[in-house]
């Protein structure tokens, strides 16, 4: 098995290297990572302090989920200043550091701009309430009268993606009923008008503020939502919005969104070295989602549709095709990603029967879904493209489903939404080291953190994983050390299937010079036999290779090299 390579990533100011049609970027969450002030709560100078750890591990860029200003309506998805640091997080100098030192490590950084909504505690937010109708400033939202003789009924049938509503009626500023705003998340994230002159300008002015500390570029929230359709139709039967699965609607895709998207690729053109921006953009076919990641727009887009793929050989297949082939016309990069703060990690998805989405609250068959969740991630290193890894899954981390009611945080939860309710159980914060919680996330001994970790998790941290042969973390290291070395790792276009059993997955990735690379995945629960197709390079499970034929253990993806 190969070992991990210790920081060889392409310097920070070098000449055009397109790294992020490549990339491996790293999710991080700032509440669960690392607490540097030992109140419970992640911080920036604790990312910092563990970027060595990131470095190490072999990632290229690391995104960070909001660490805005922020009443933590949303956990920071609702912001109330663009360019304020949360004292909960540290200081604009705290971030300037960790920027800094990413680069001196040879790591990029993404940050999360969240676009399509507010905090209700923006400023802006807060003067149009004030100023009451008819202020200039309601314009940058979408205020509108009620329905119904008295303006008692939502002015149309939105609700919002968390449940209830997607219209708050508000007081006038002498306490009679005023008009509504609009909220596709919570009452307290009020969506931006779009059409508002001073909404872009202000974005592209906020883009520029983060482009000038450094950071090499952005994930953009709800990047599908910012259009809406004009008049703000009713939904009639449509199916009700949610995070993830909609299909065409008047809320989500509209065409007009793209126009945006080409404004801000000509920011990021104004920089130097390749900044770029990642759409959260949910559309309801790979093609749709191809256009935001046109030549003249953004660079990524999350590809959603694999995320909420079951562990199913056809399913599998035809999802990787379909990407490859919708991404080819525009030019853009496939990424691939299993796990994120909003939907249950995959170890424990896969411990779950097929079939129940992308929000399960039942711990499952923990052994079964490890397995699986190795075999996938394994699966997914080896793709072309790029590749989005979530905090802890390098470590094989299950959801916490067990979190008792009063801990929870998550709006959706209260808001009843019974879908995306239930995202505190990936937020749960990672163990470093130790035997006992905190696990070494807060830096001090005994103290607290947010959310409470299981006992179970002393197995599973850093510390108890490097180094031991076999664990999820050392074949996280191992894969991405490969996914460097071996030249056929690299493209993003050079994946061929070749015939294989029923229920295995097998496809090979060649470059001009050097030799092939070769993966077998078996998704079935039953031994499978191959010939032995090269030289095995490293696997997801114990794994005996024979010279003629190889037995492939159920759940099992094994990397193979010609040469
Ligand atoms: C998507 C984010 O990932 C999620 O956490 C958030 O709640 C919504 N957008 C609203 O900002």
């Amino acid at each position: 098995m190969t070992q991990p390579l210790v920081a060889t990533h392409p310097a920070h100011a070098s000449p055009a290297t397109d790294w992020w049609r490549e990339a491996v970027i790293y999710q991080v969450y700032p509440r669960s990572f690392a607490d540097a002030n030992g109140d419970g709560m992640g911080d920036l100078p604790g990312i910092t302090s563990r970027l060595p750890y990131l470095r190490d591990l072999g990632v290229d860029a690391v995104w960070l989920s909001p660490f805005y200003s922020s009443p933590q309506a949303d956990a920071g998805y609702d912001v109330a200043d663009y360019r304020v640091v949360d004292p909960m997080f540290g200081t604009l100098d705290d971030a300037v550091e960790l920027i800094g030192e990413a680069h001196r490590l040879g790591l990029r950084i993404l940050v999360d701009l969240v676009p399509n909504h507010c905090s209700d505690q923006h400023v802006w937010f807060q003067q149009a309430l004030r100023e009451g109708p008819g202020s200039r400033i309601r314009e940058r939202f979408h205020f509108r009268d009620g329905k119904g003789p008295a303006g008692e009924l939502a002015p149309n049938d939105w609700e919002s993606v968390f449940g209830g509503p997607a219209w708050t009626r508000t007081k006038n500023p002498d306490g009679t009923p005023g008009e509504w705003y609009l909220h596709l998340f919570a009452p307290q994230q009020p969506d931006f008008n779009w059409e508002h002159r001073s909404v872009r300008d202000e974005f592209g002015s906020i883009l520029r503020f983060w482009l000038d500390l450094g950071v090499d570029g952005f994930r953009i929230d709800v990047a599908h939502g910012l259009v809406k359709a004009d008049g703000l139709p009713d939904l009639g039967d449509h199916e009700r919005m949610r995070l993830l699965g909609n299909d065409a609607g008047p809320c989500f895709d509209q065409d007009g969104v793209h126009e945006i998207y080409r404004h801000w690729n000509t920011v990021f053109a104004e920089y130097a070295g390749e900044r770029i921006g990642v759409a959260e953009a949910w559309a309801p076919t790979l093609e749709r989602t191809a256009n935001y990641v046109r030549p003249d727009e953004l660079h990524q887009a999350f590809n959603f549709q694999y995320l909420a793929t079951a562990w199913q050989a056809g399913p599998l297949r035809e999802v990787i095709q379909g990407t490859l082939d919708a991404m080819r016309p525009v030019g853009a990069p496939a990424t691939w990603v299993l796990s994120n703060h909003d939907v249950t990690r995959h170890a424990t998805r896969f411990a779950n029967p097929p079939g129940l989405g992308t929000q399960i609250r039942e711990a499952g068959d923990r052994a079964l879904g490890l397995r699986r969740a190795r075999a996938a991630s394994l699966l997914m290193l080896a793709l072309p493209g790029s590749a989005y890894i979530y905090q802890g899954e390098e470590l094989g981390l299950p959801d916490v489903t067990d979190l008792p009611d009063e801990v929870r945080q998550d709006p959706a939860y209260f808001r009843g939404a019974g879908q995306d309710g239930f995202r505190d159980g990936c937020r749960v914060p990672i163990p470093w080291s130790g035997t006992s919680a905190p696990y070494g996330f807060t830096q001090v001994e005994d103290g607290p953190s947010w959310l409470p970790q299981p006992e179970a998790w002393a197995d599973l941290s850093v510390e108890a994983q490097t180094g031991r042969d076999g664990s999820t973390l050392e074949m996280y290291r191992s894969a991405l050390a490969l996914r460097r070395s071996h030249p056929s790792l690299g493209g993003t276009d050079n994946l061929r299937w070749l015939p294989s059993p029923d229920g295995v997955l097998f496809f090979e990735r060649t470059a001009e010079d050097g030799p092939t690379f070769l993966c077998t995945v078996n998704v079935t629960d039953t031994p499978v036999t191959i010939d032995t197709p090269g030289k095995a390079l490293m696997a997801s499970n114990h794994t005996t290779t024979g010279n003629a034929q190889t037995v492939l253990p159920a759940d099992t993806t094994v990397w193979w090299t010609t040469a």
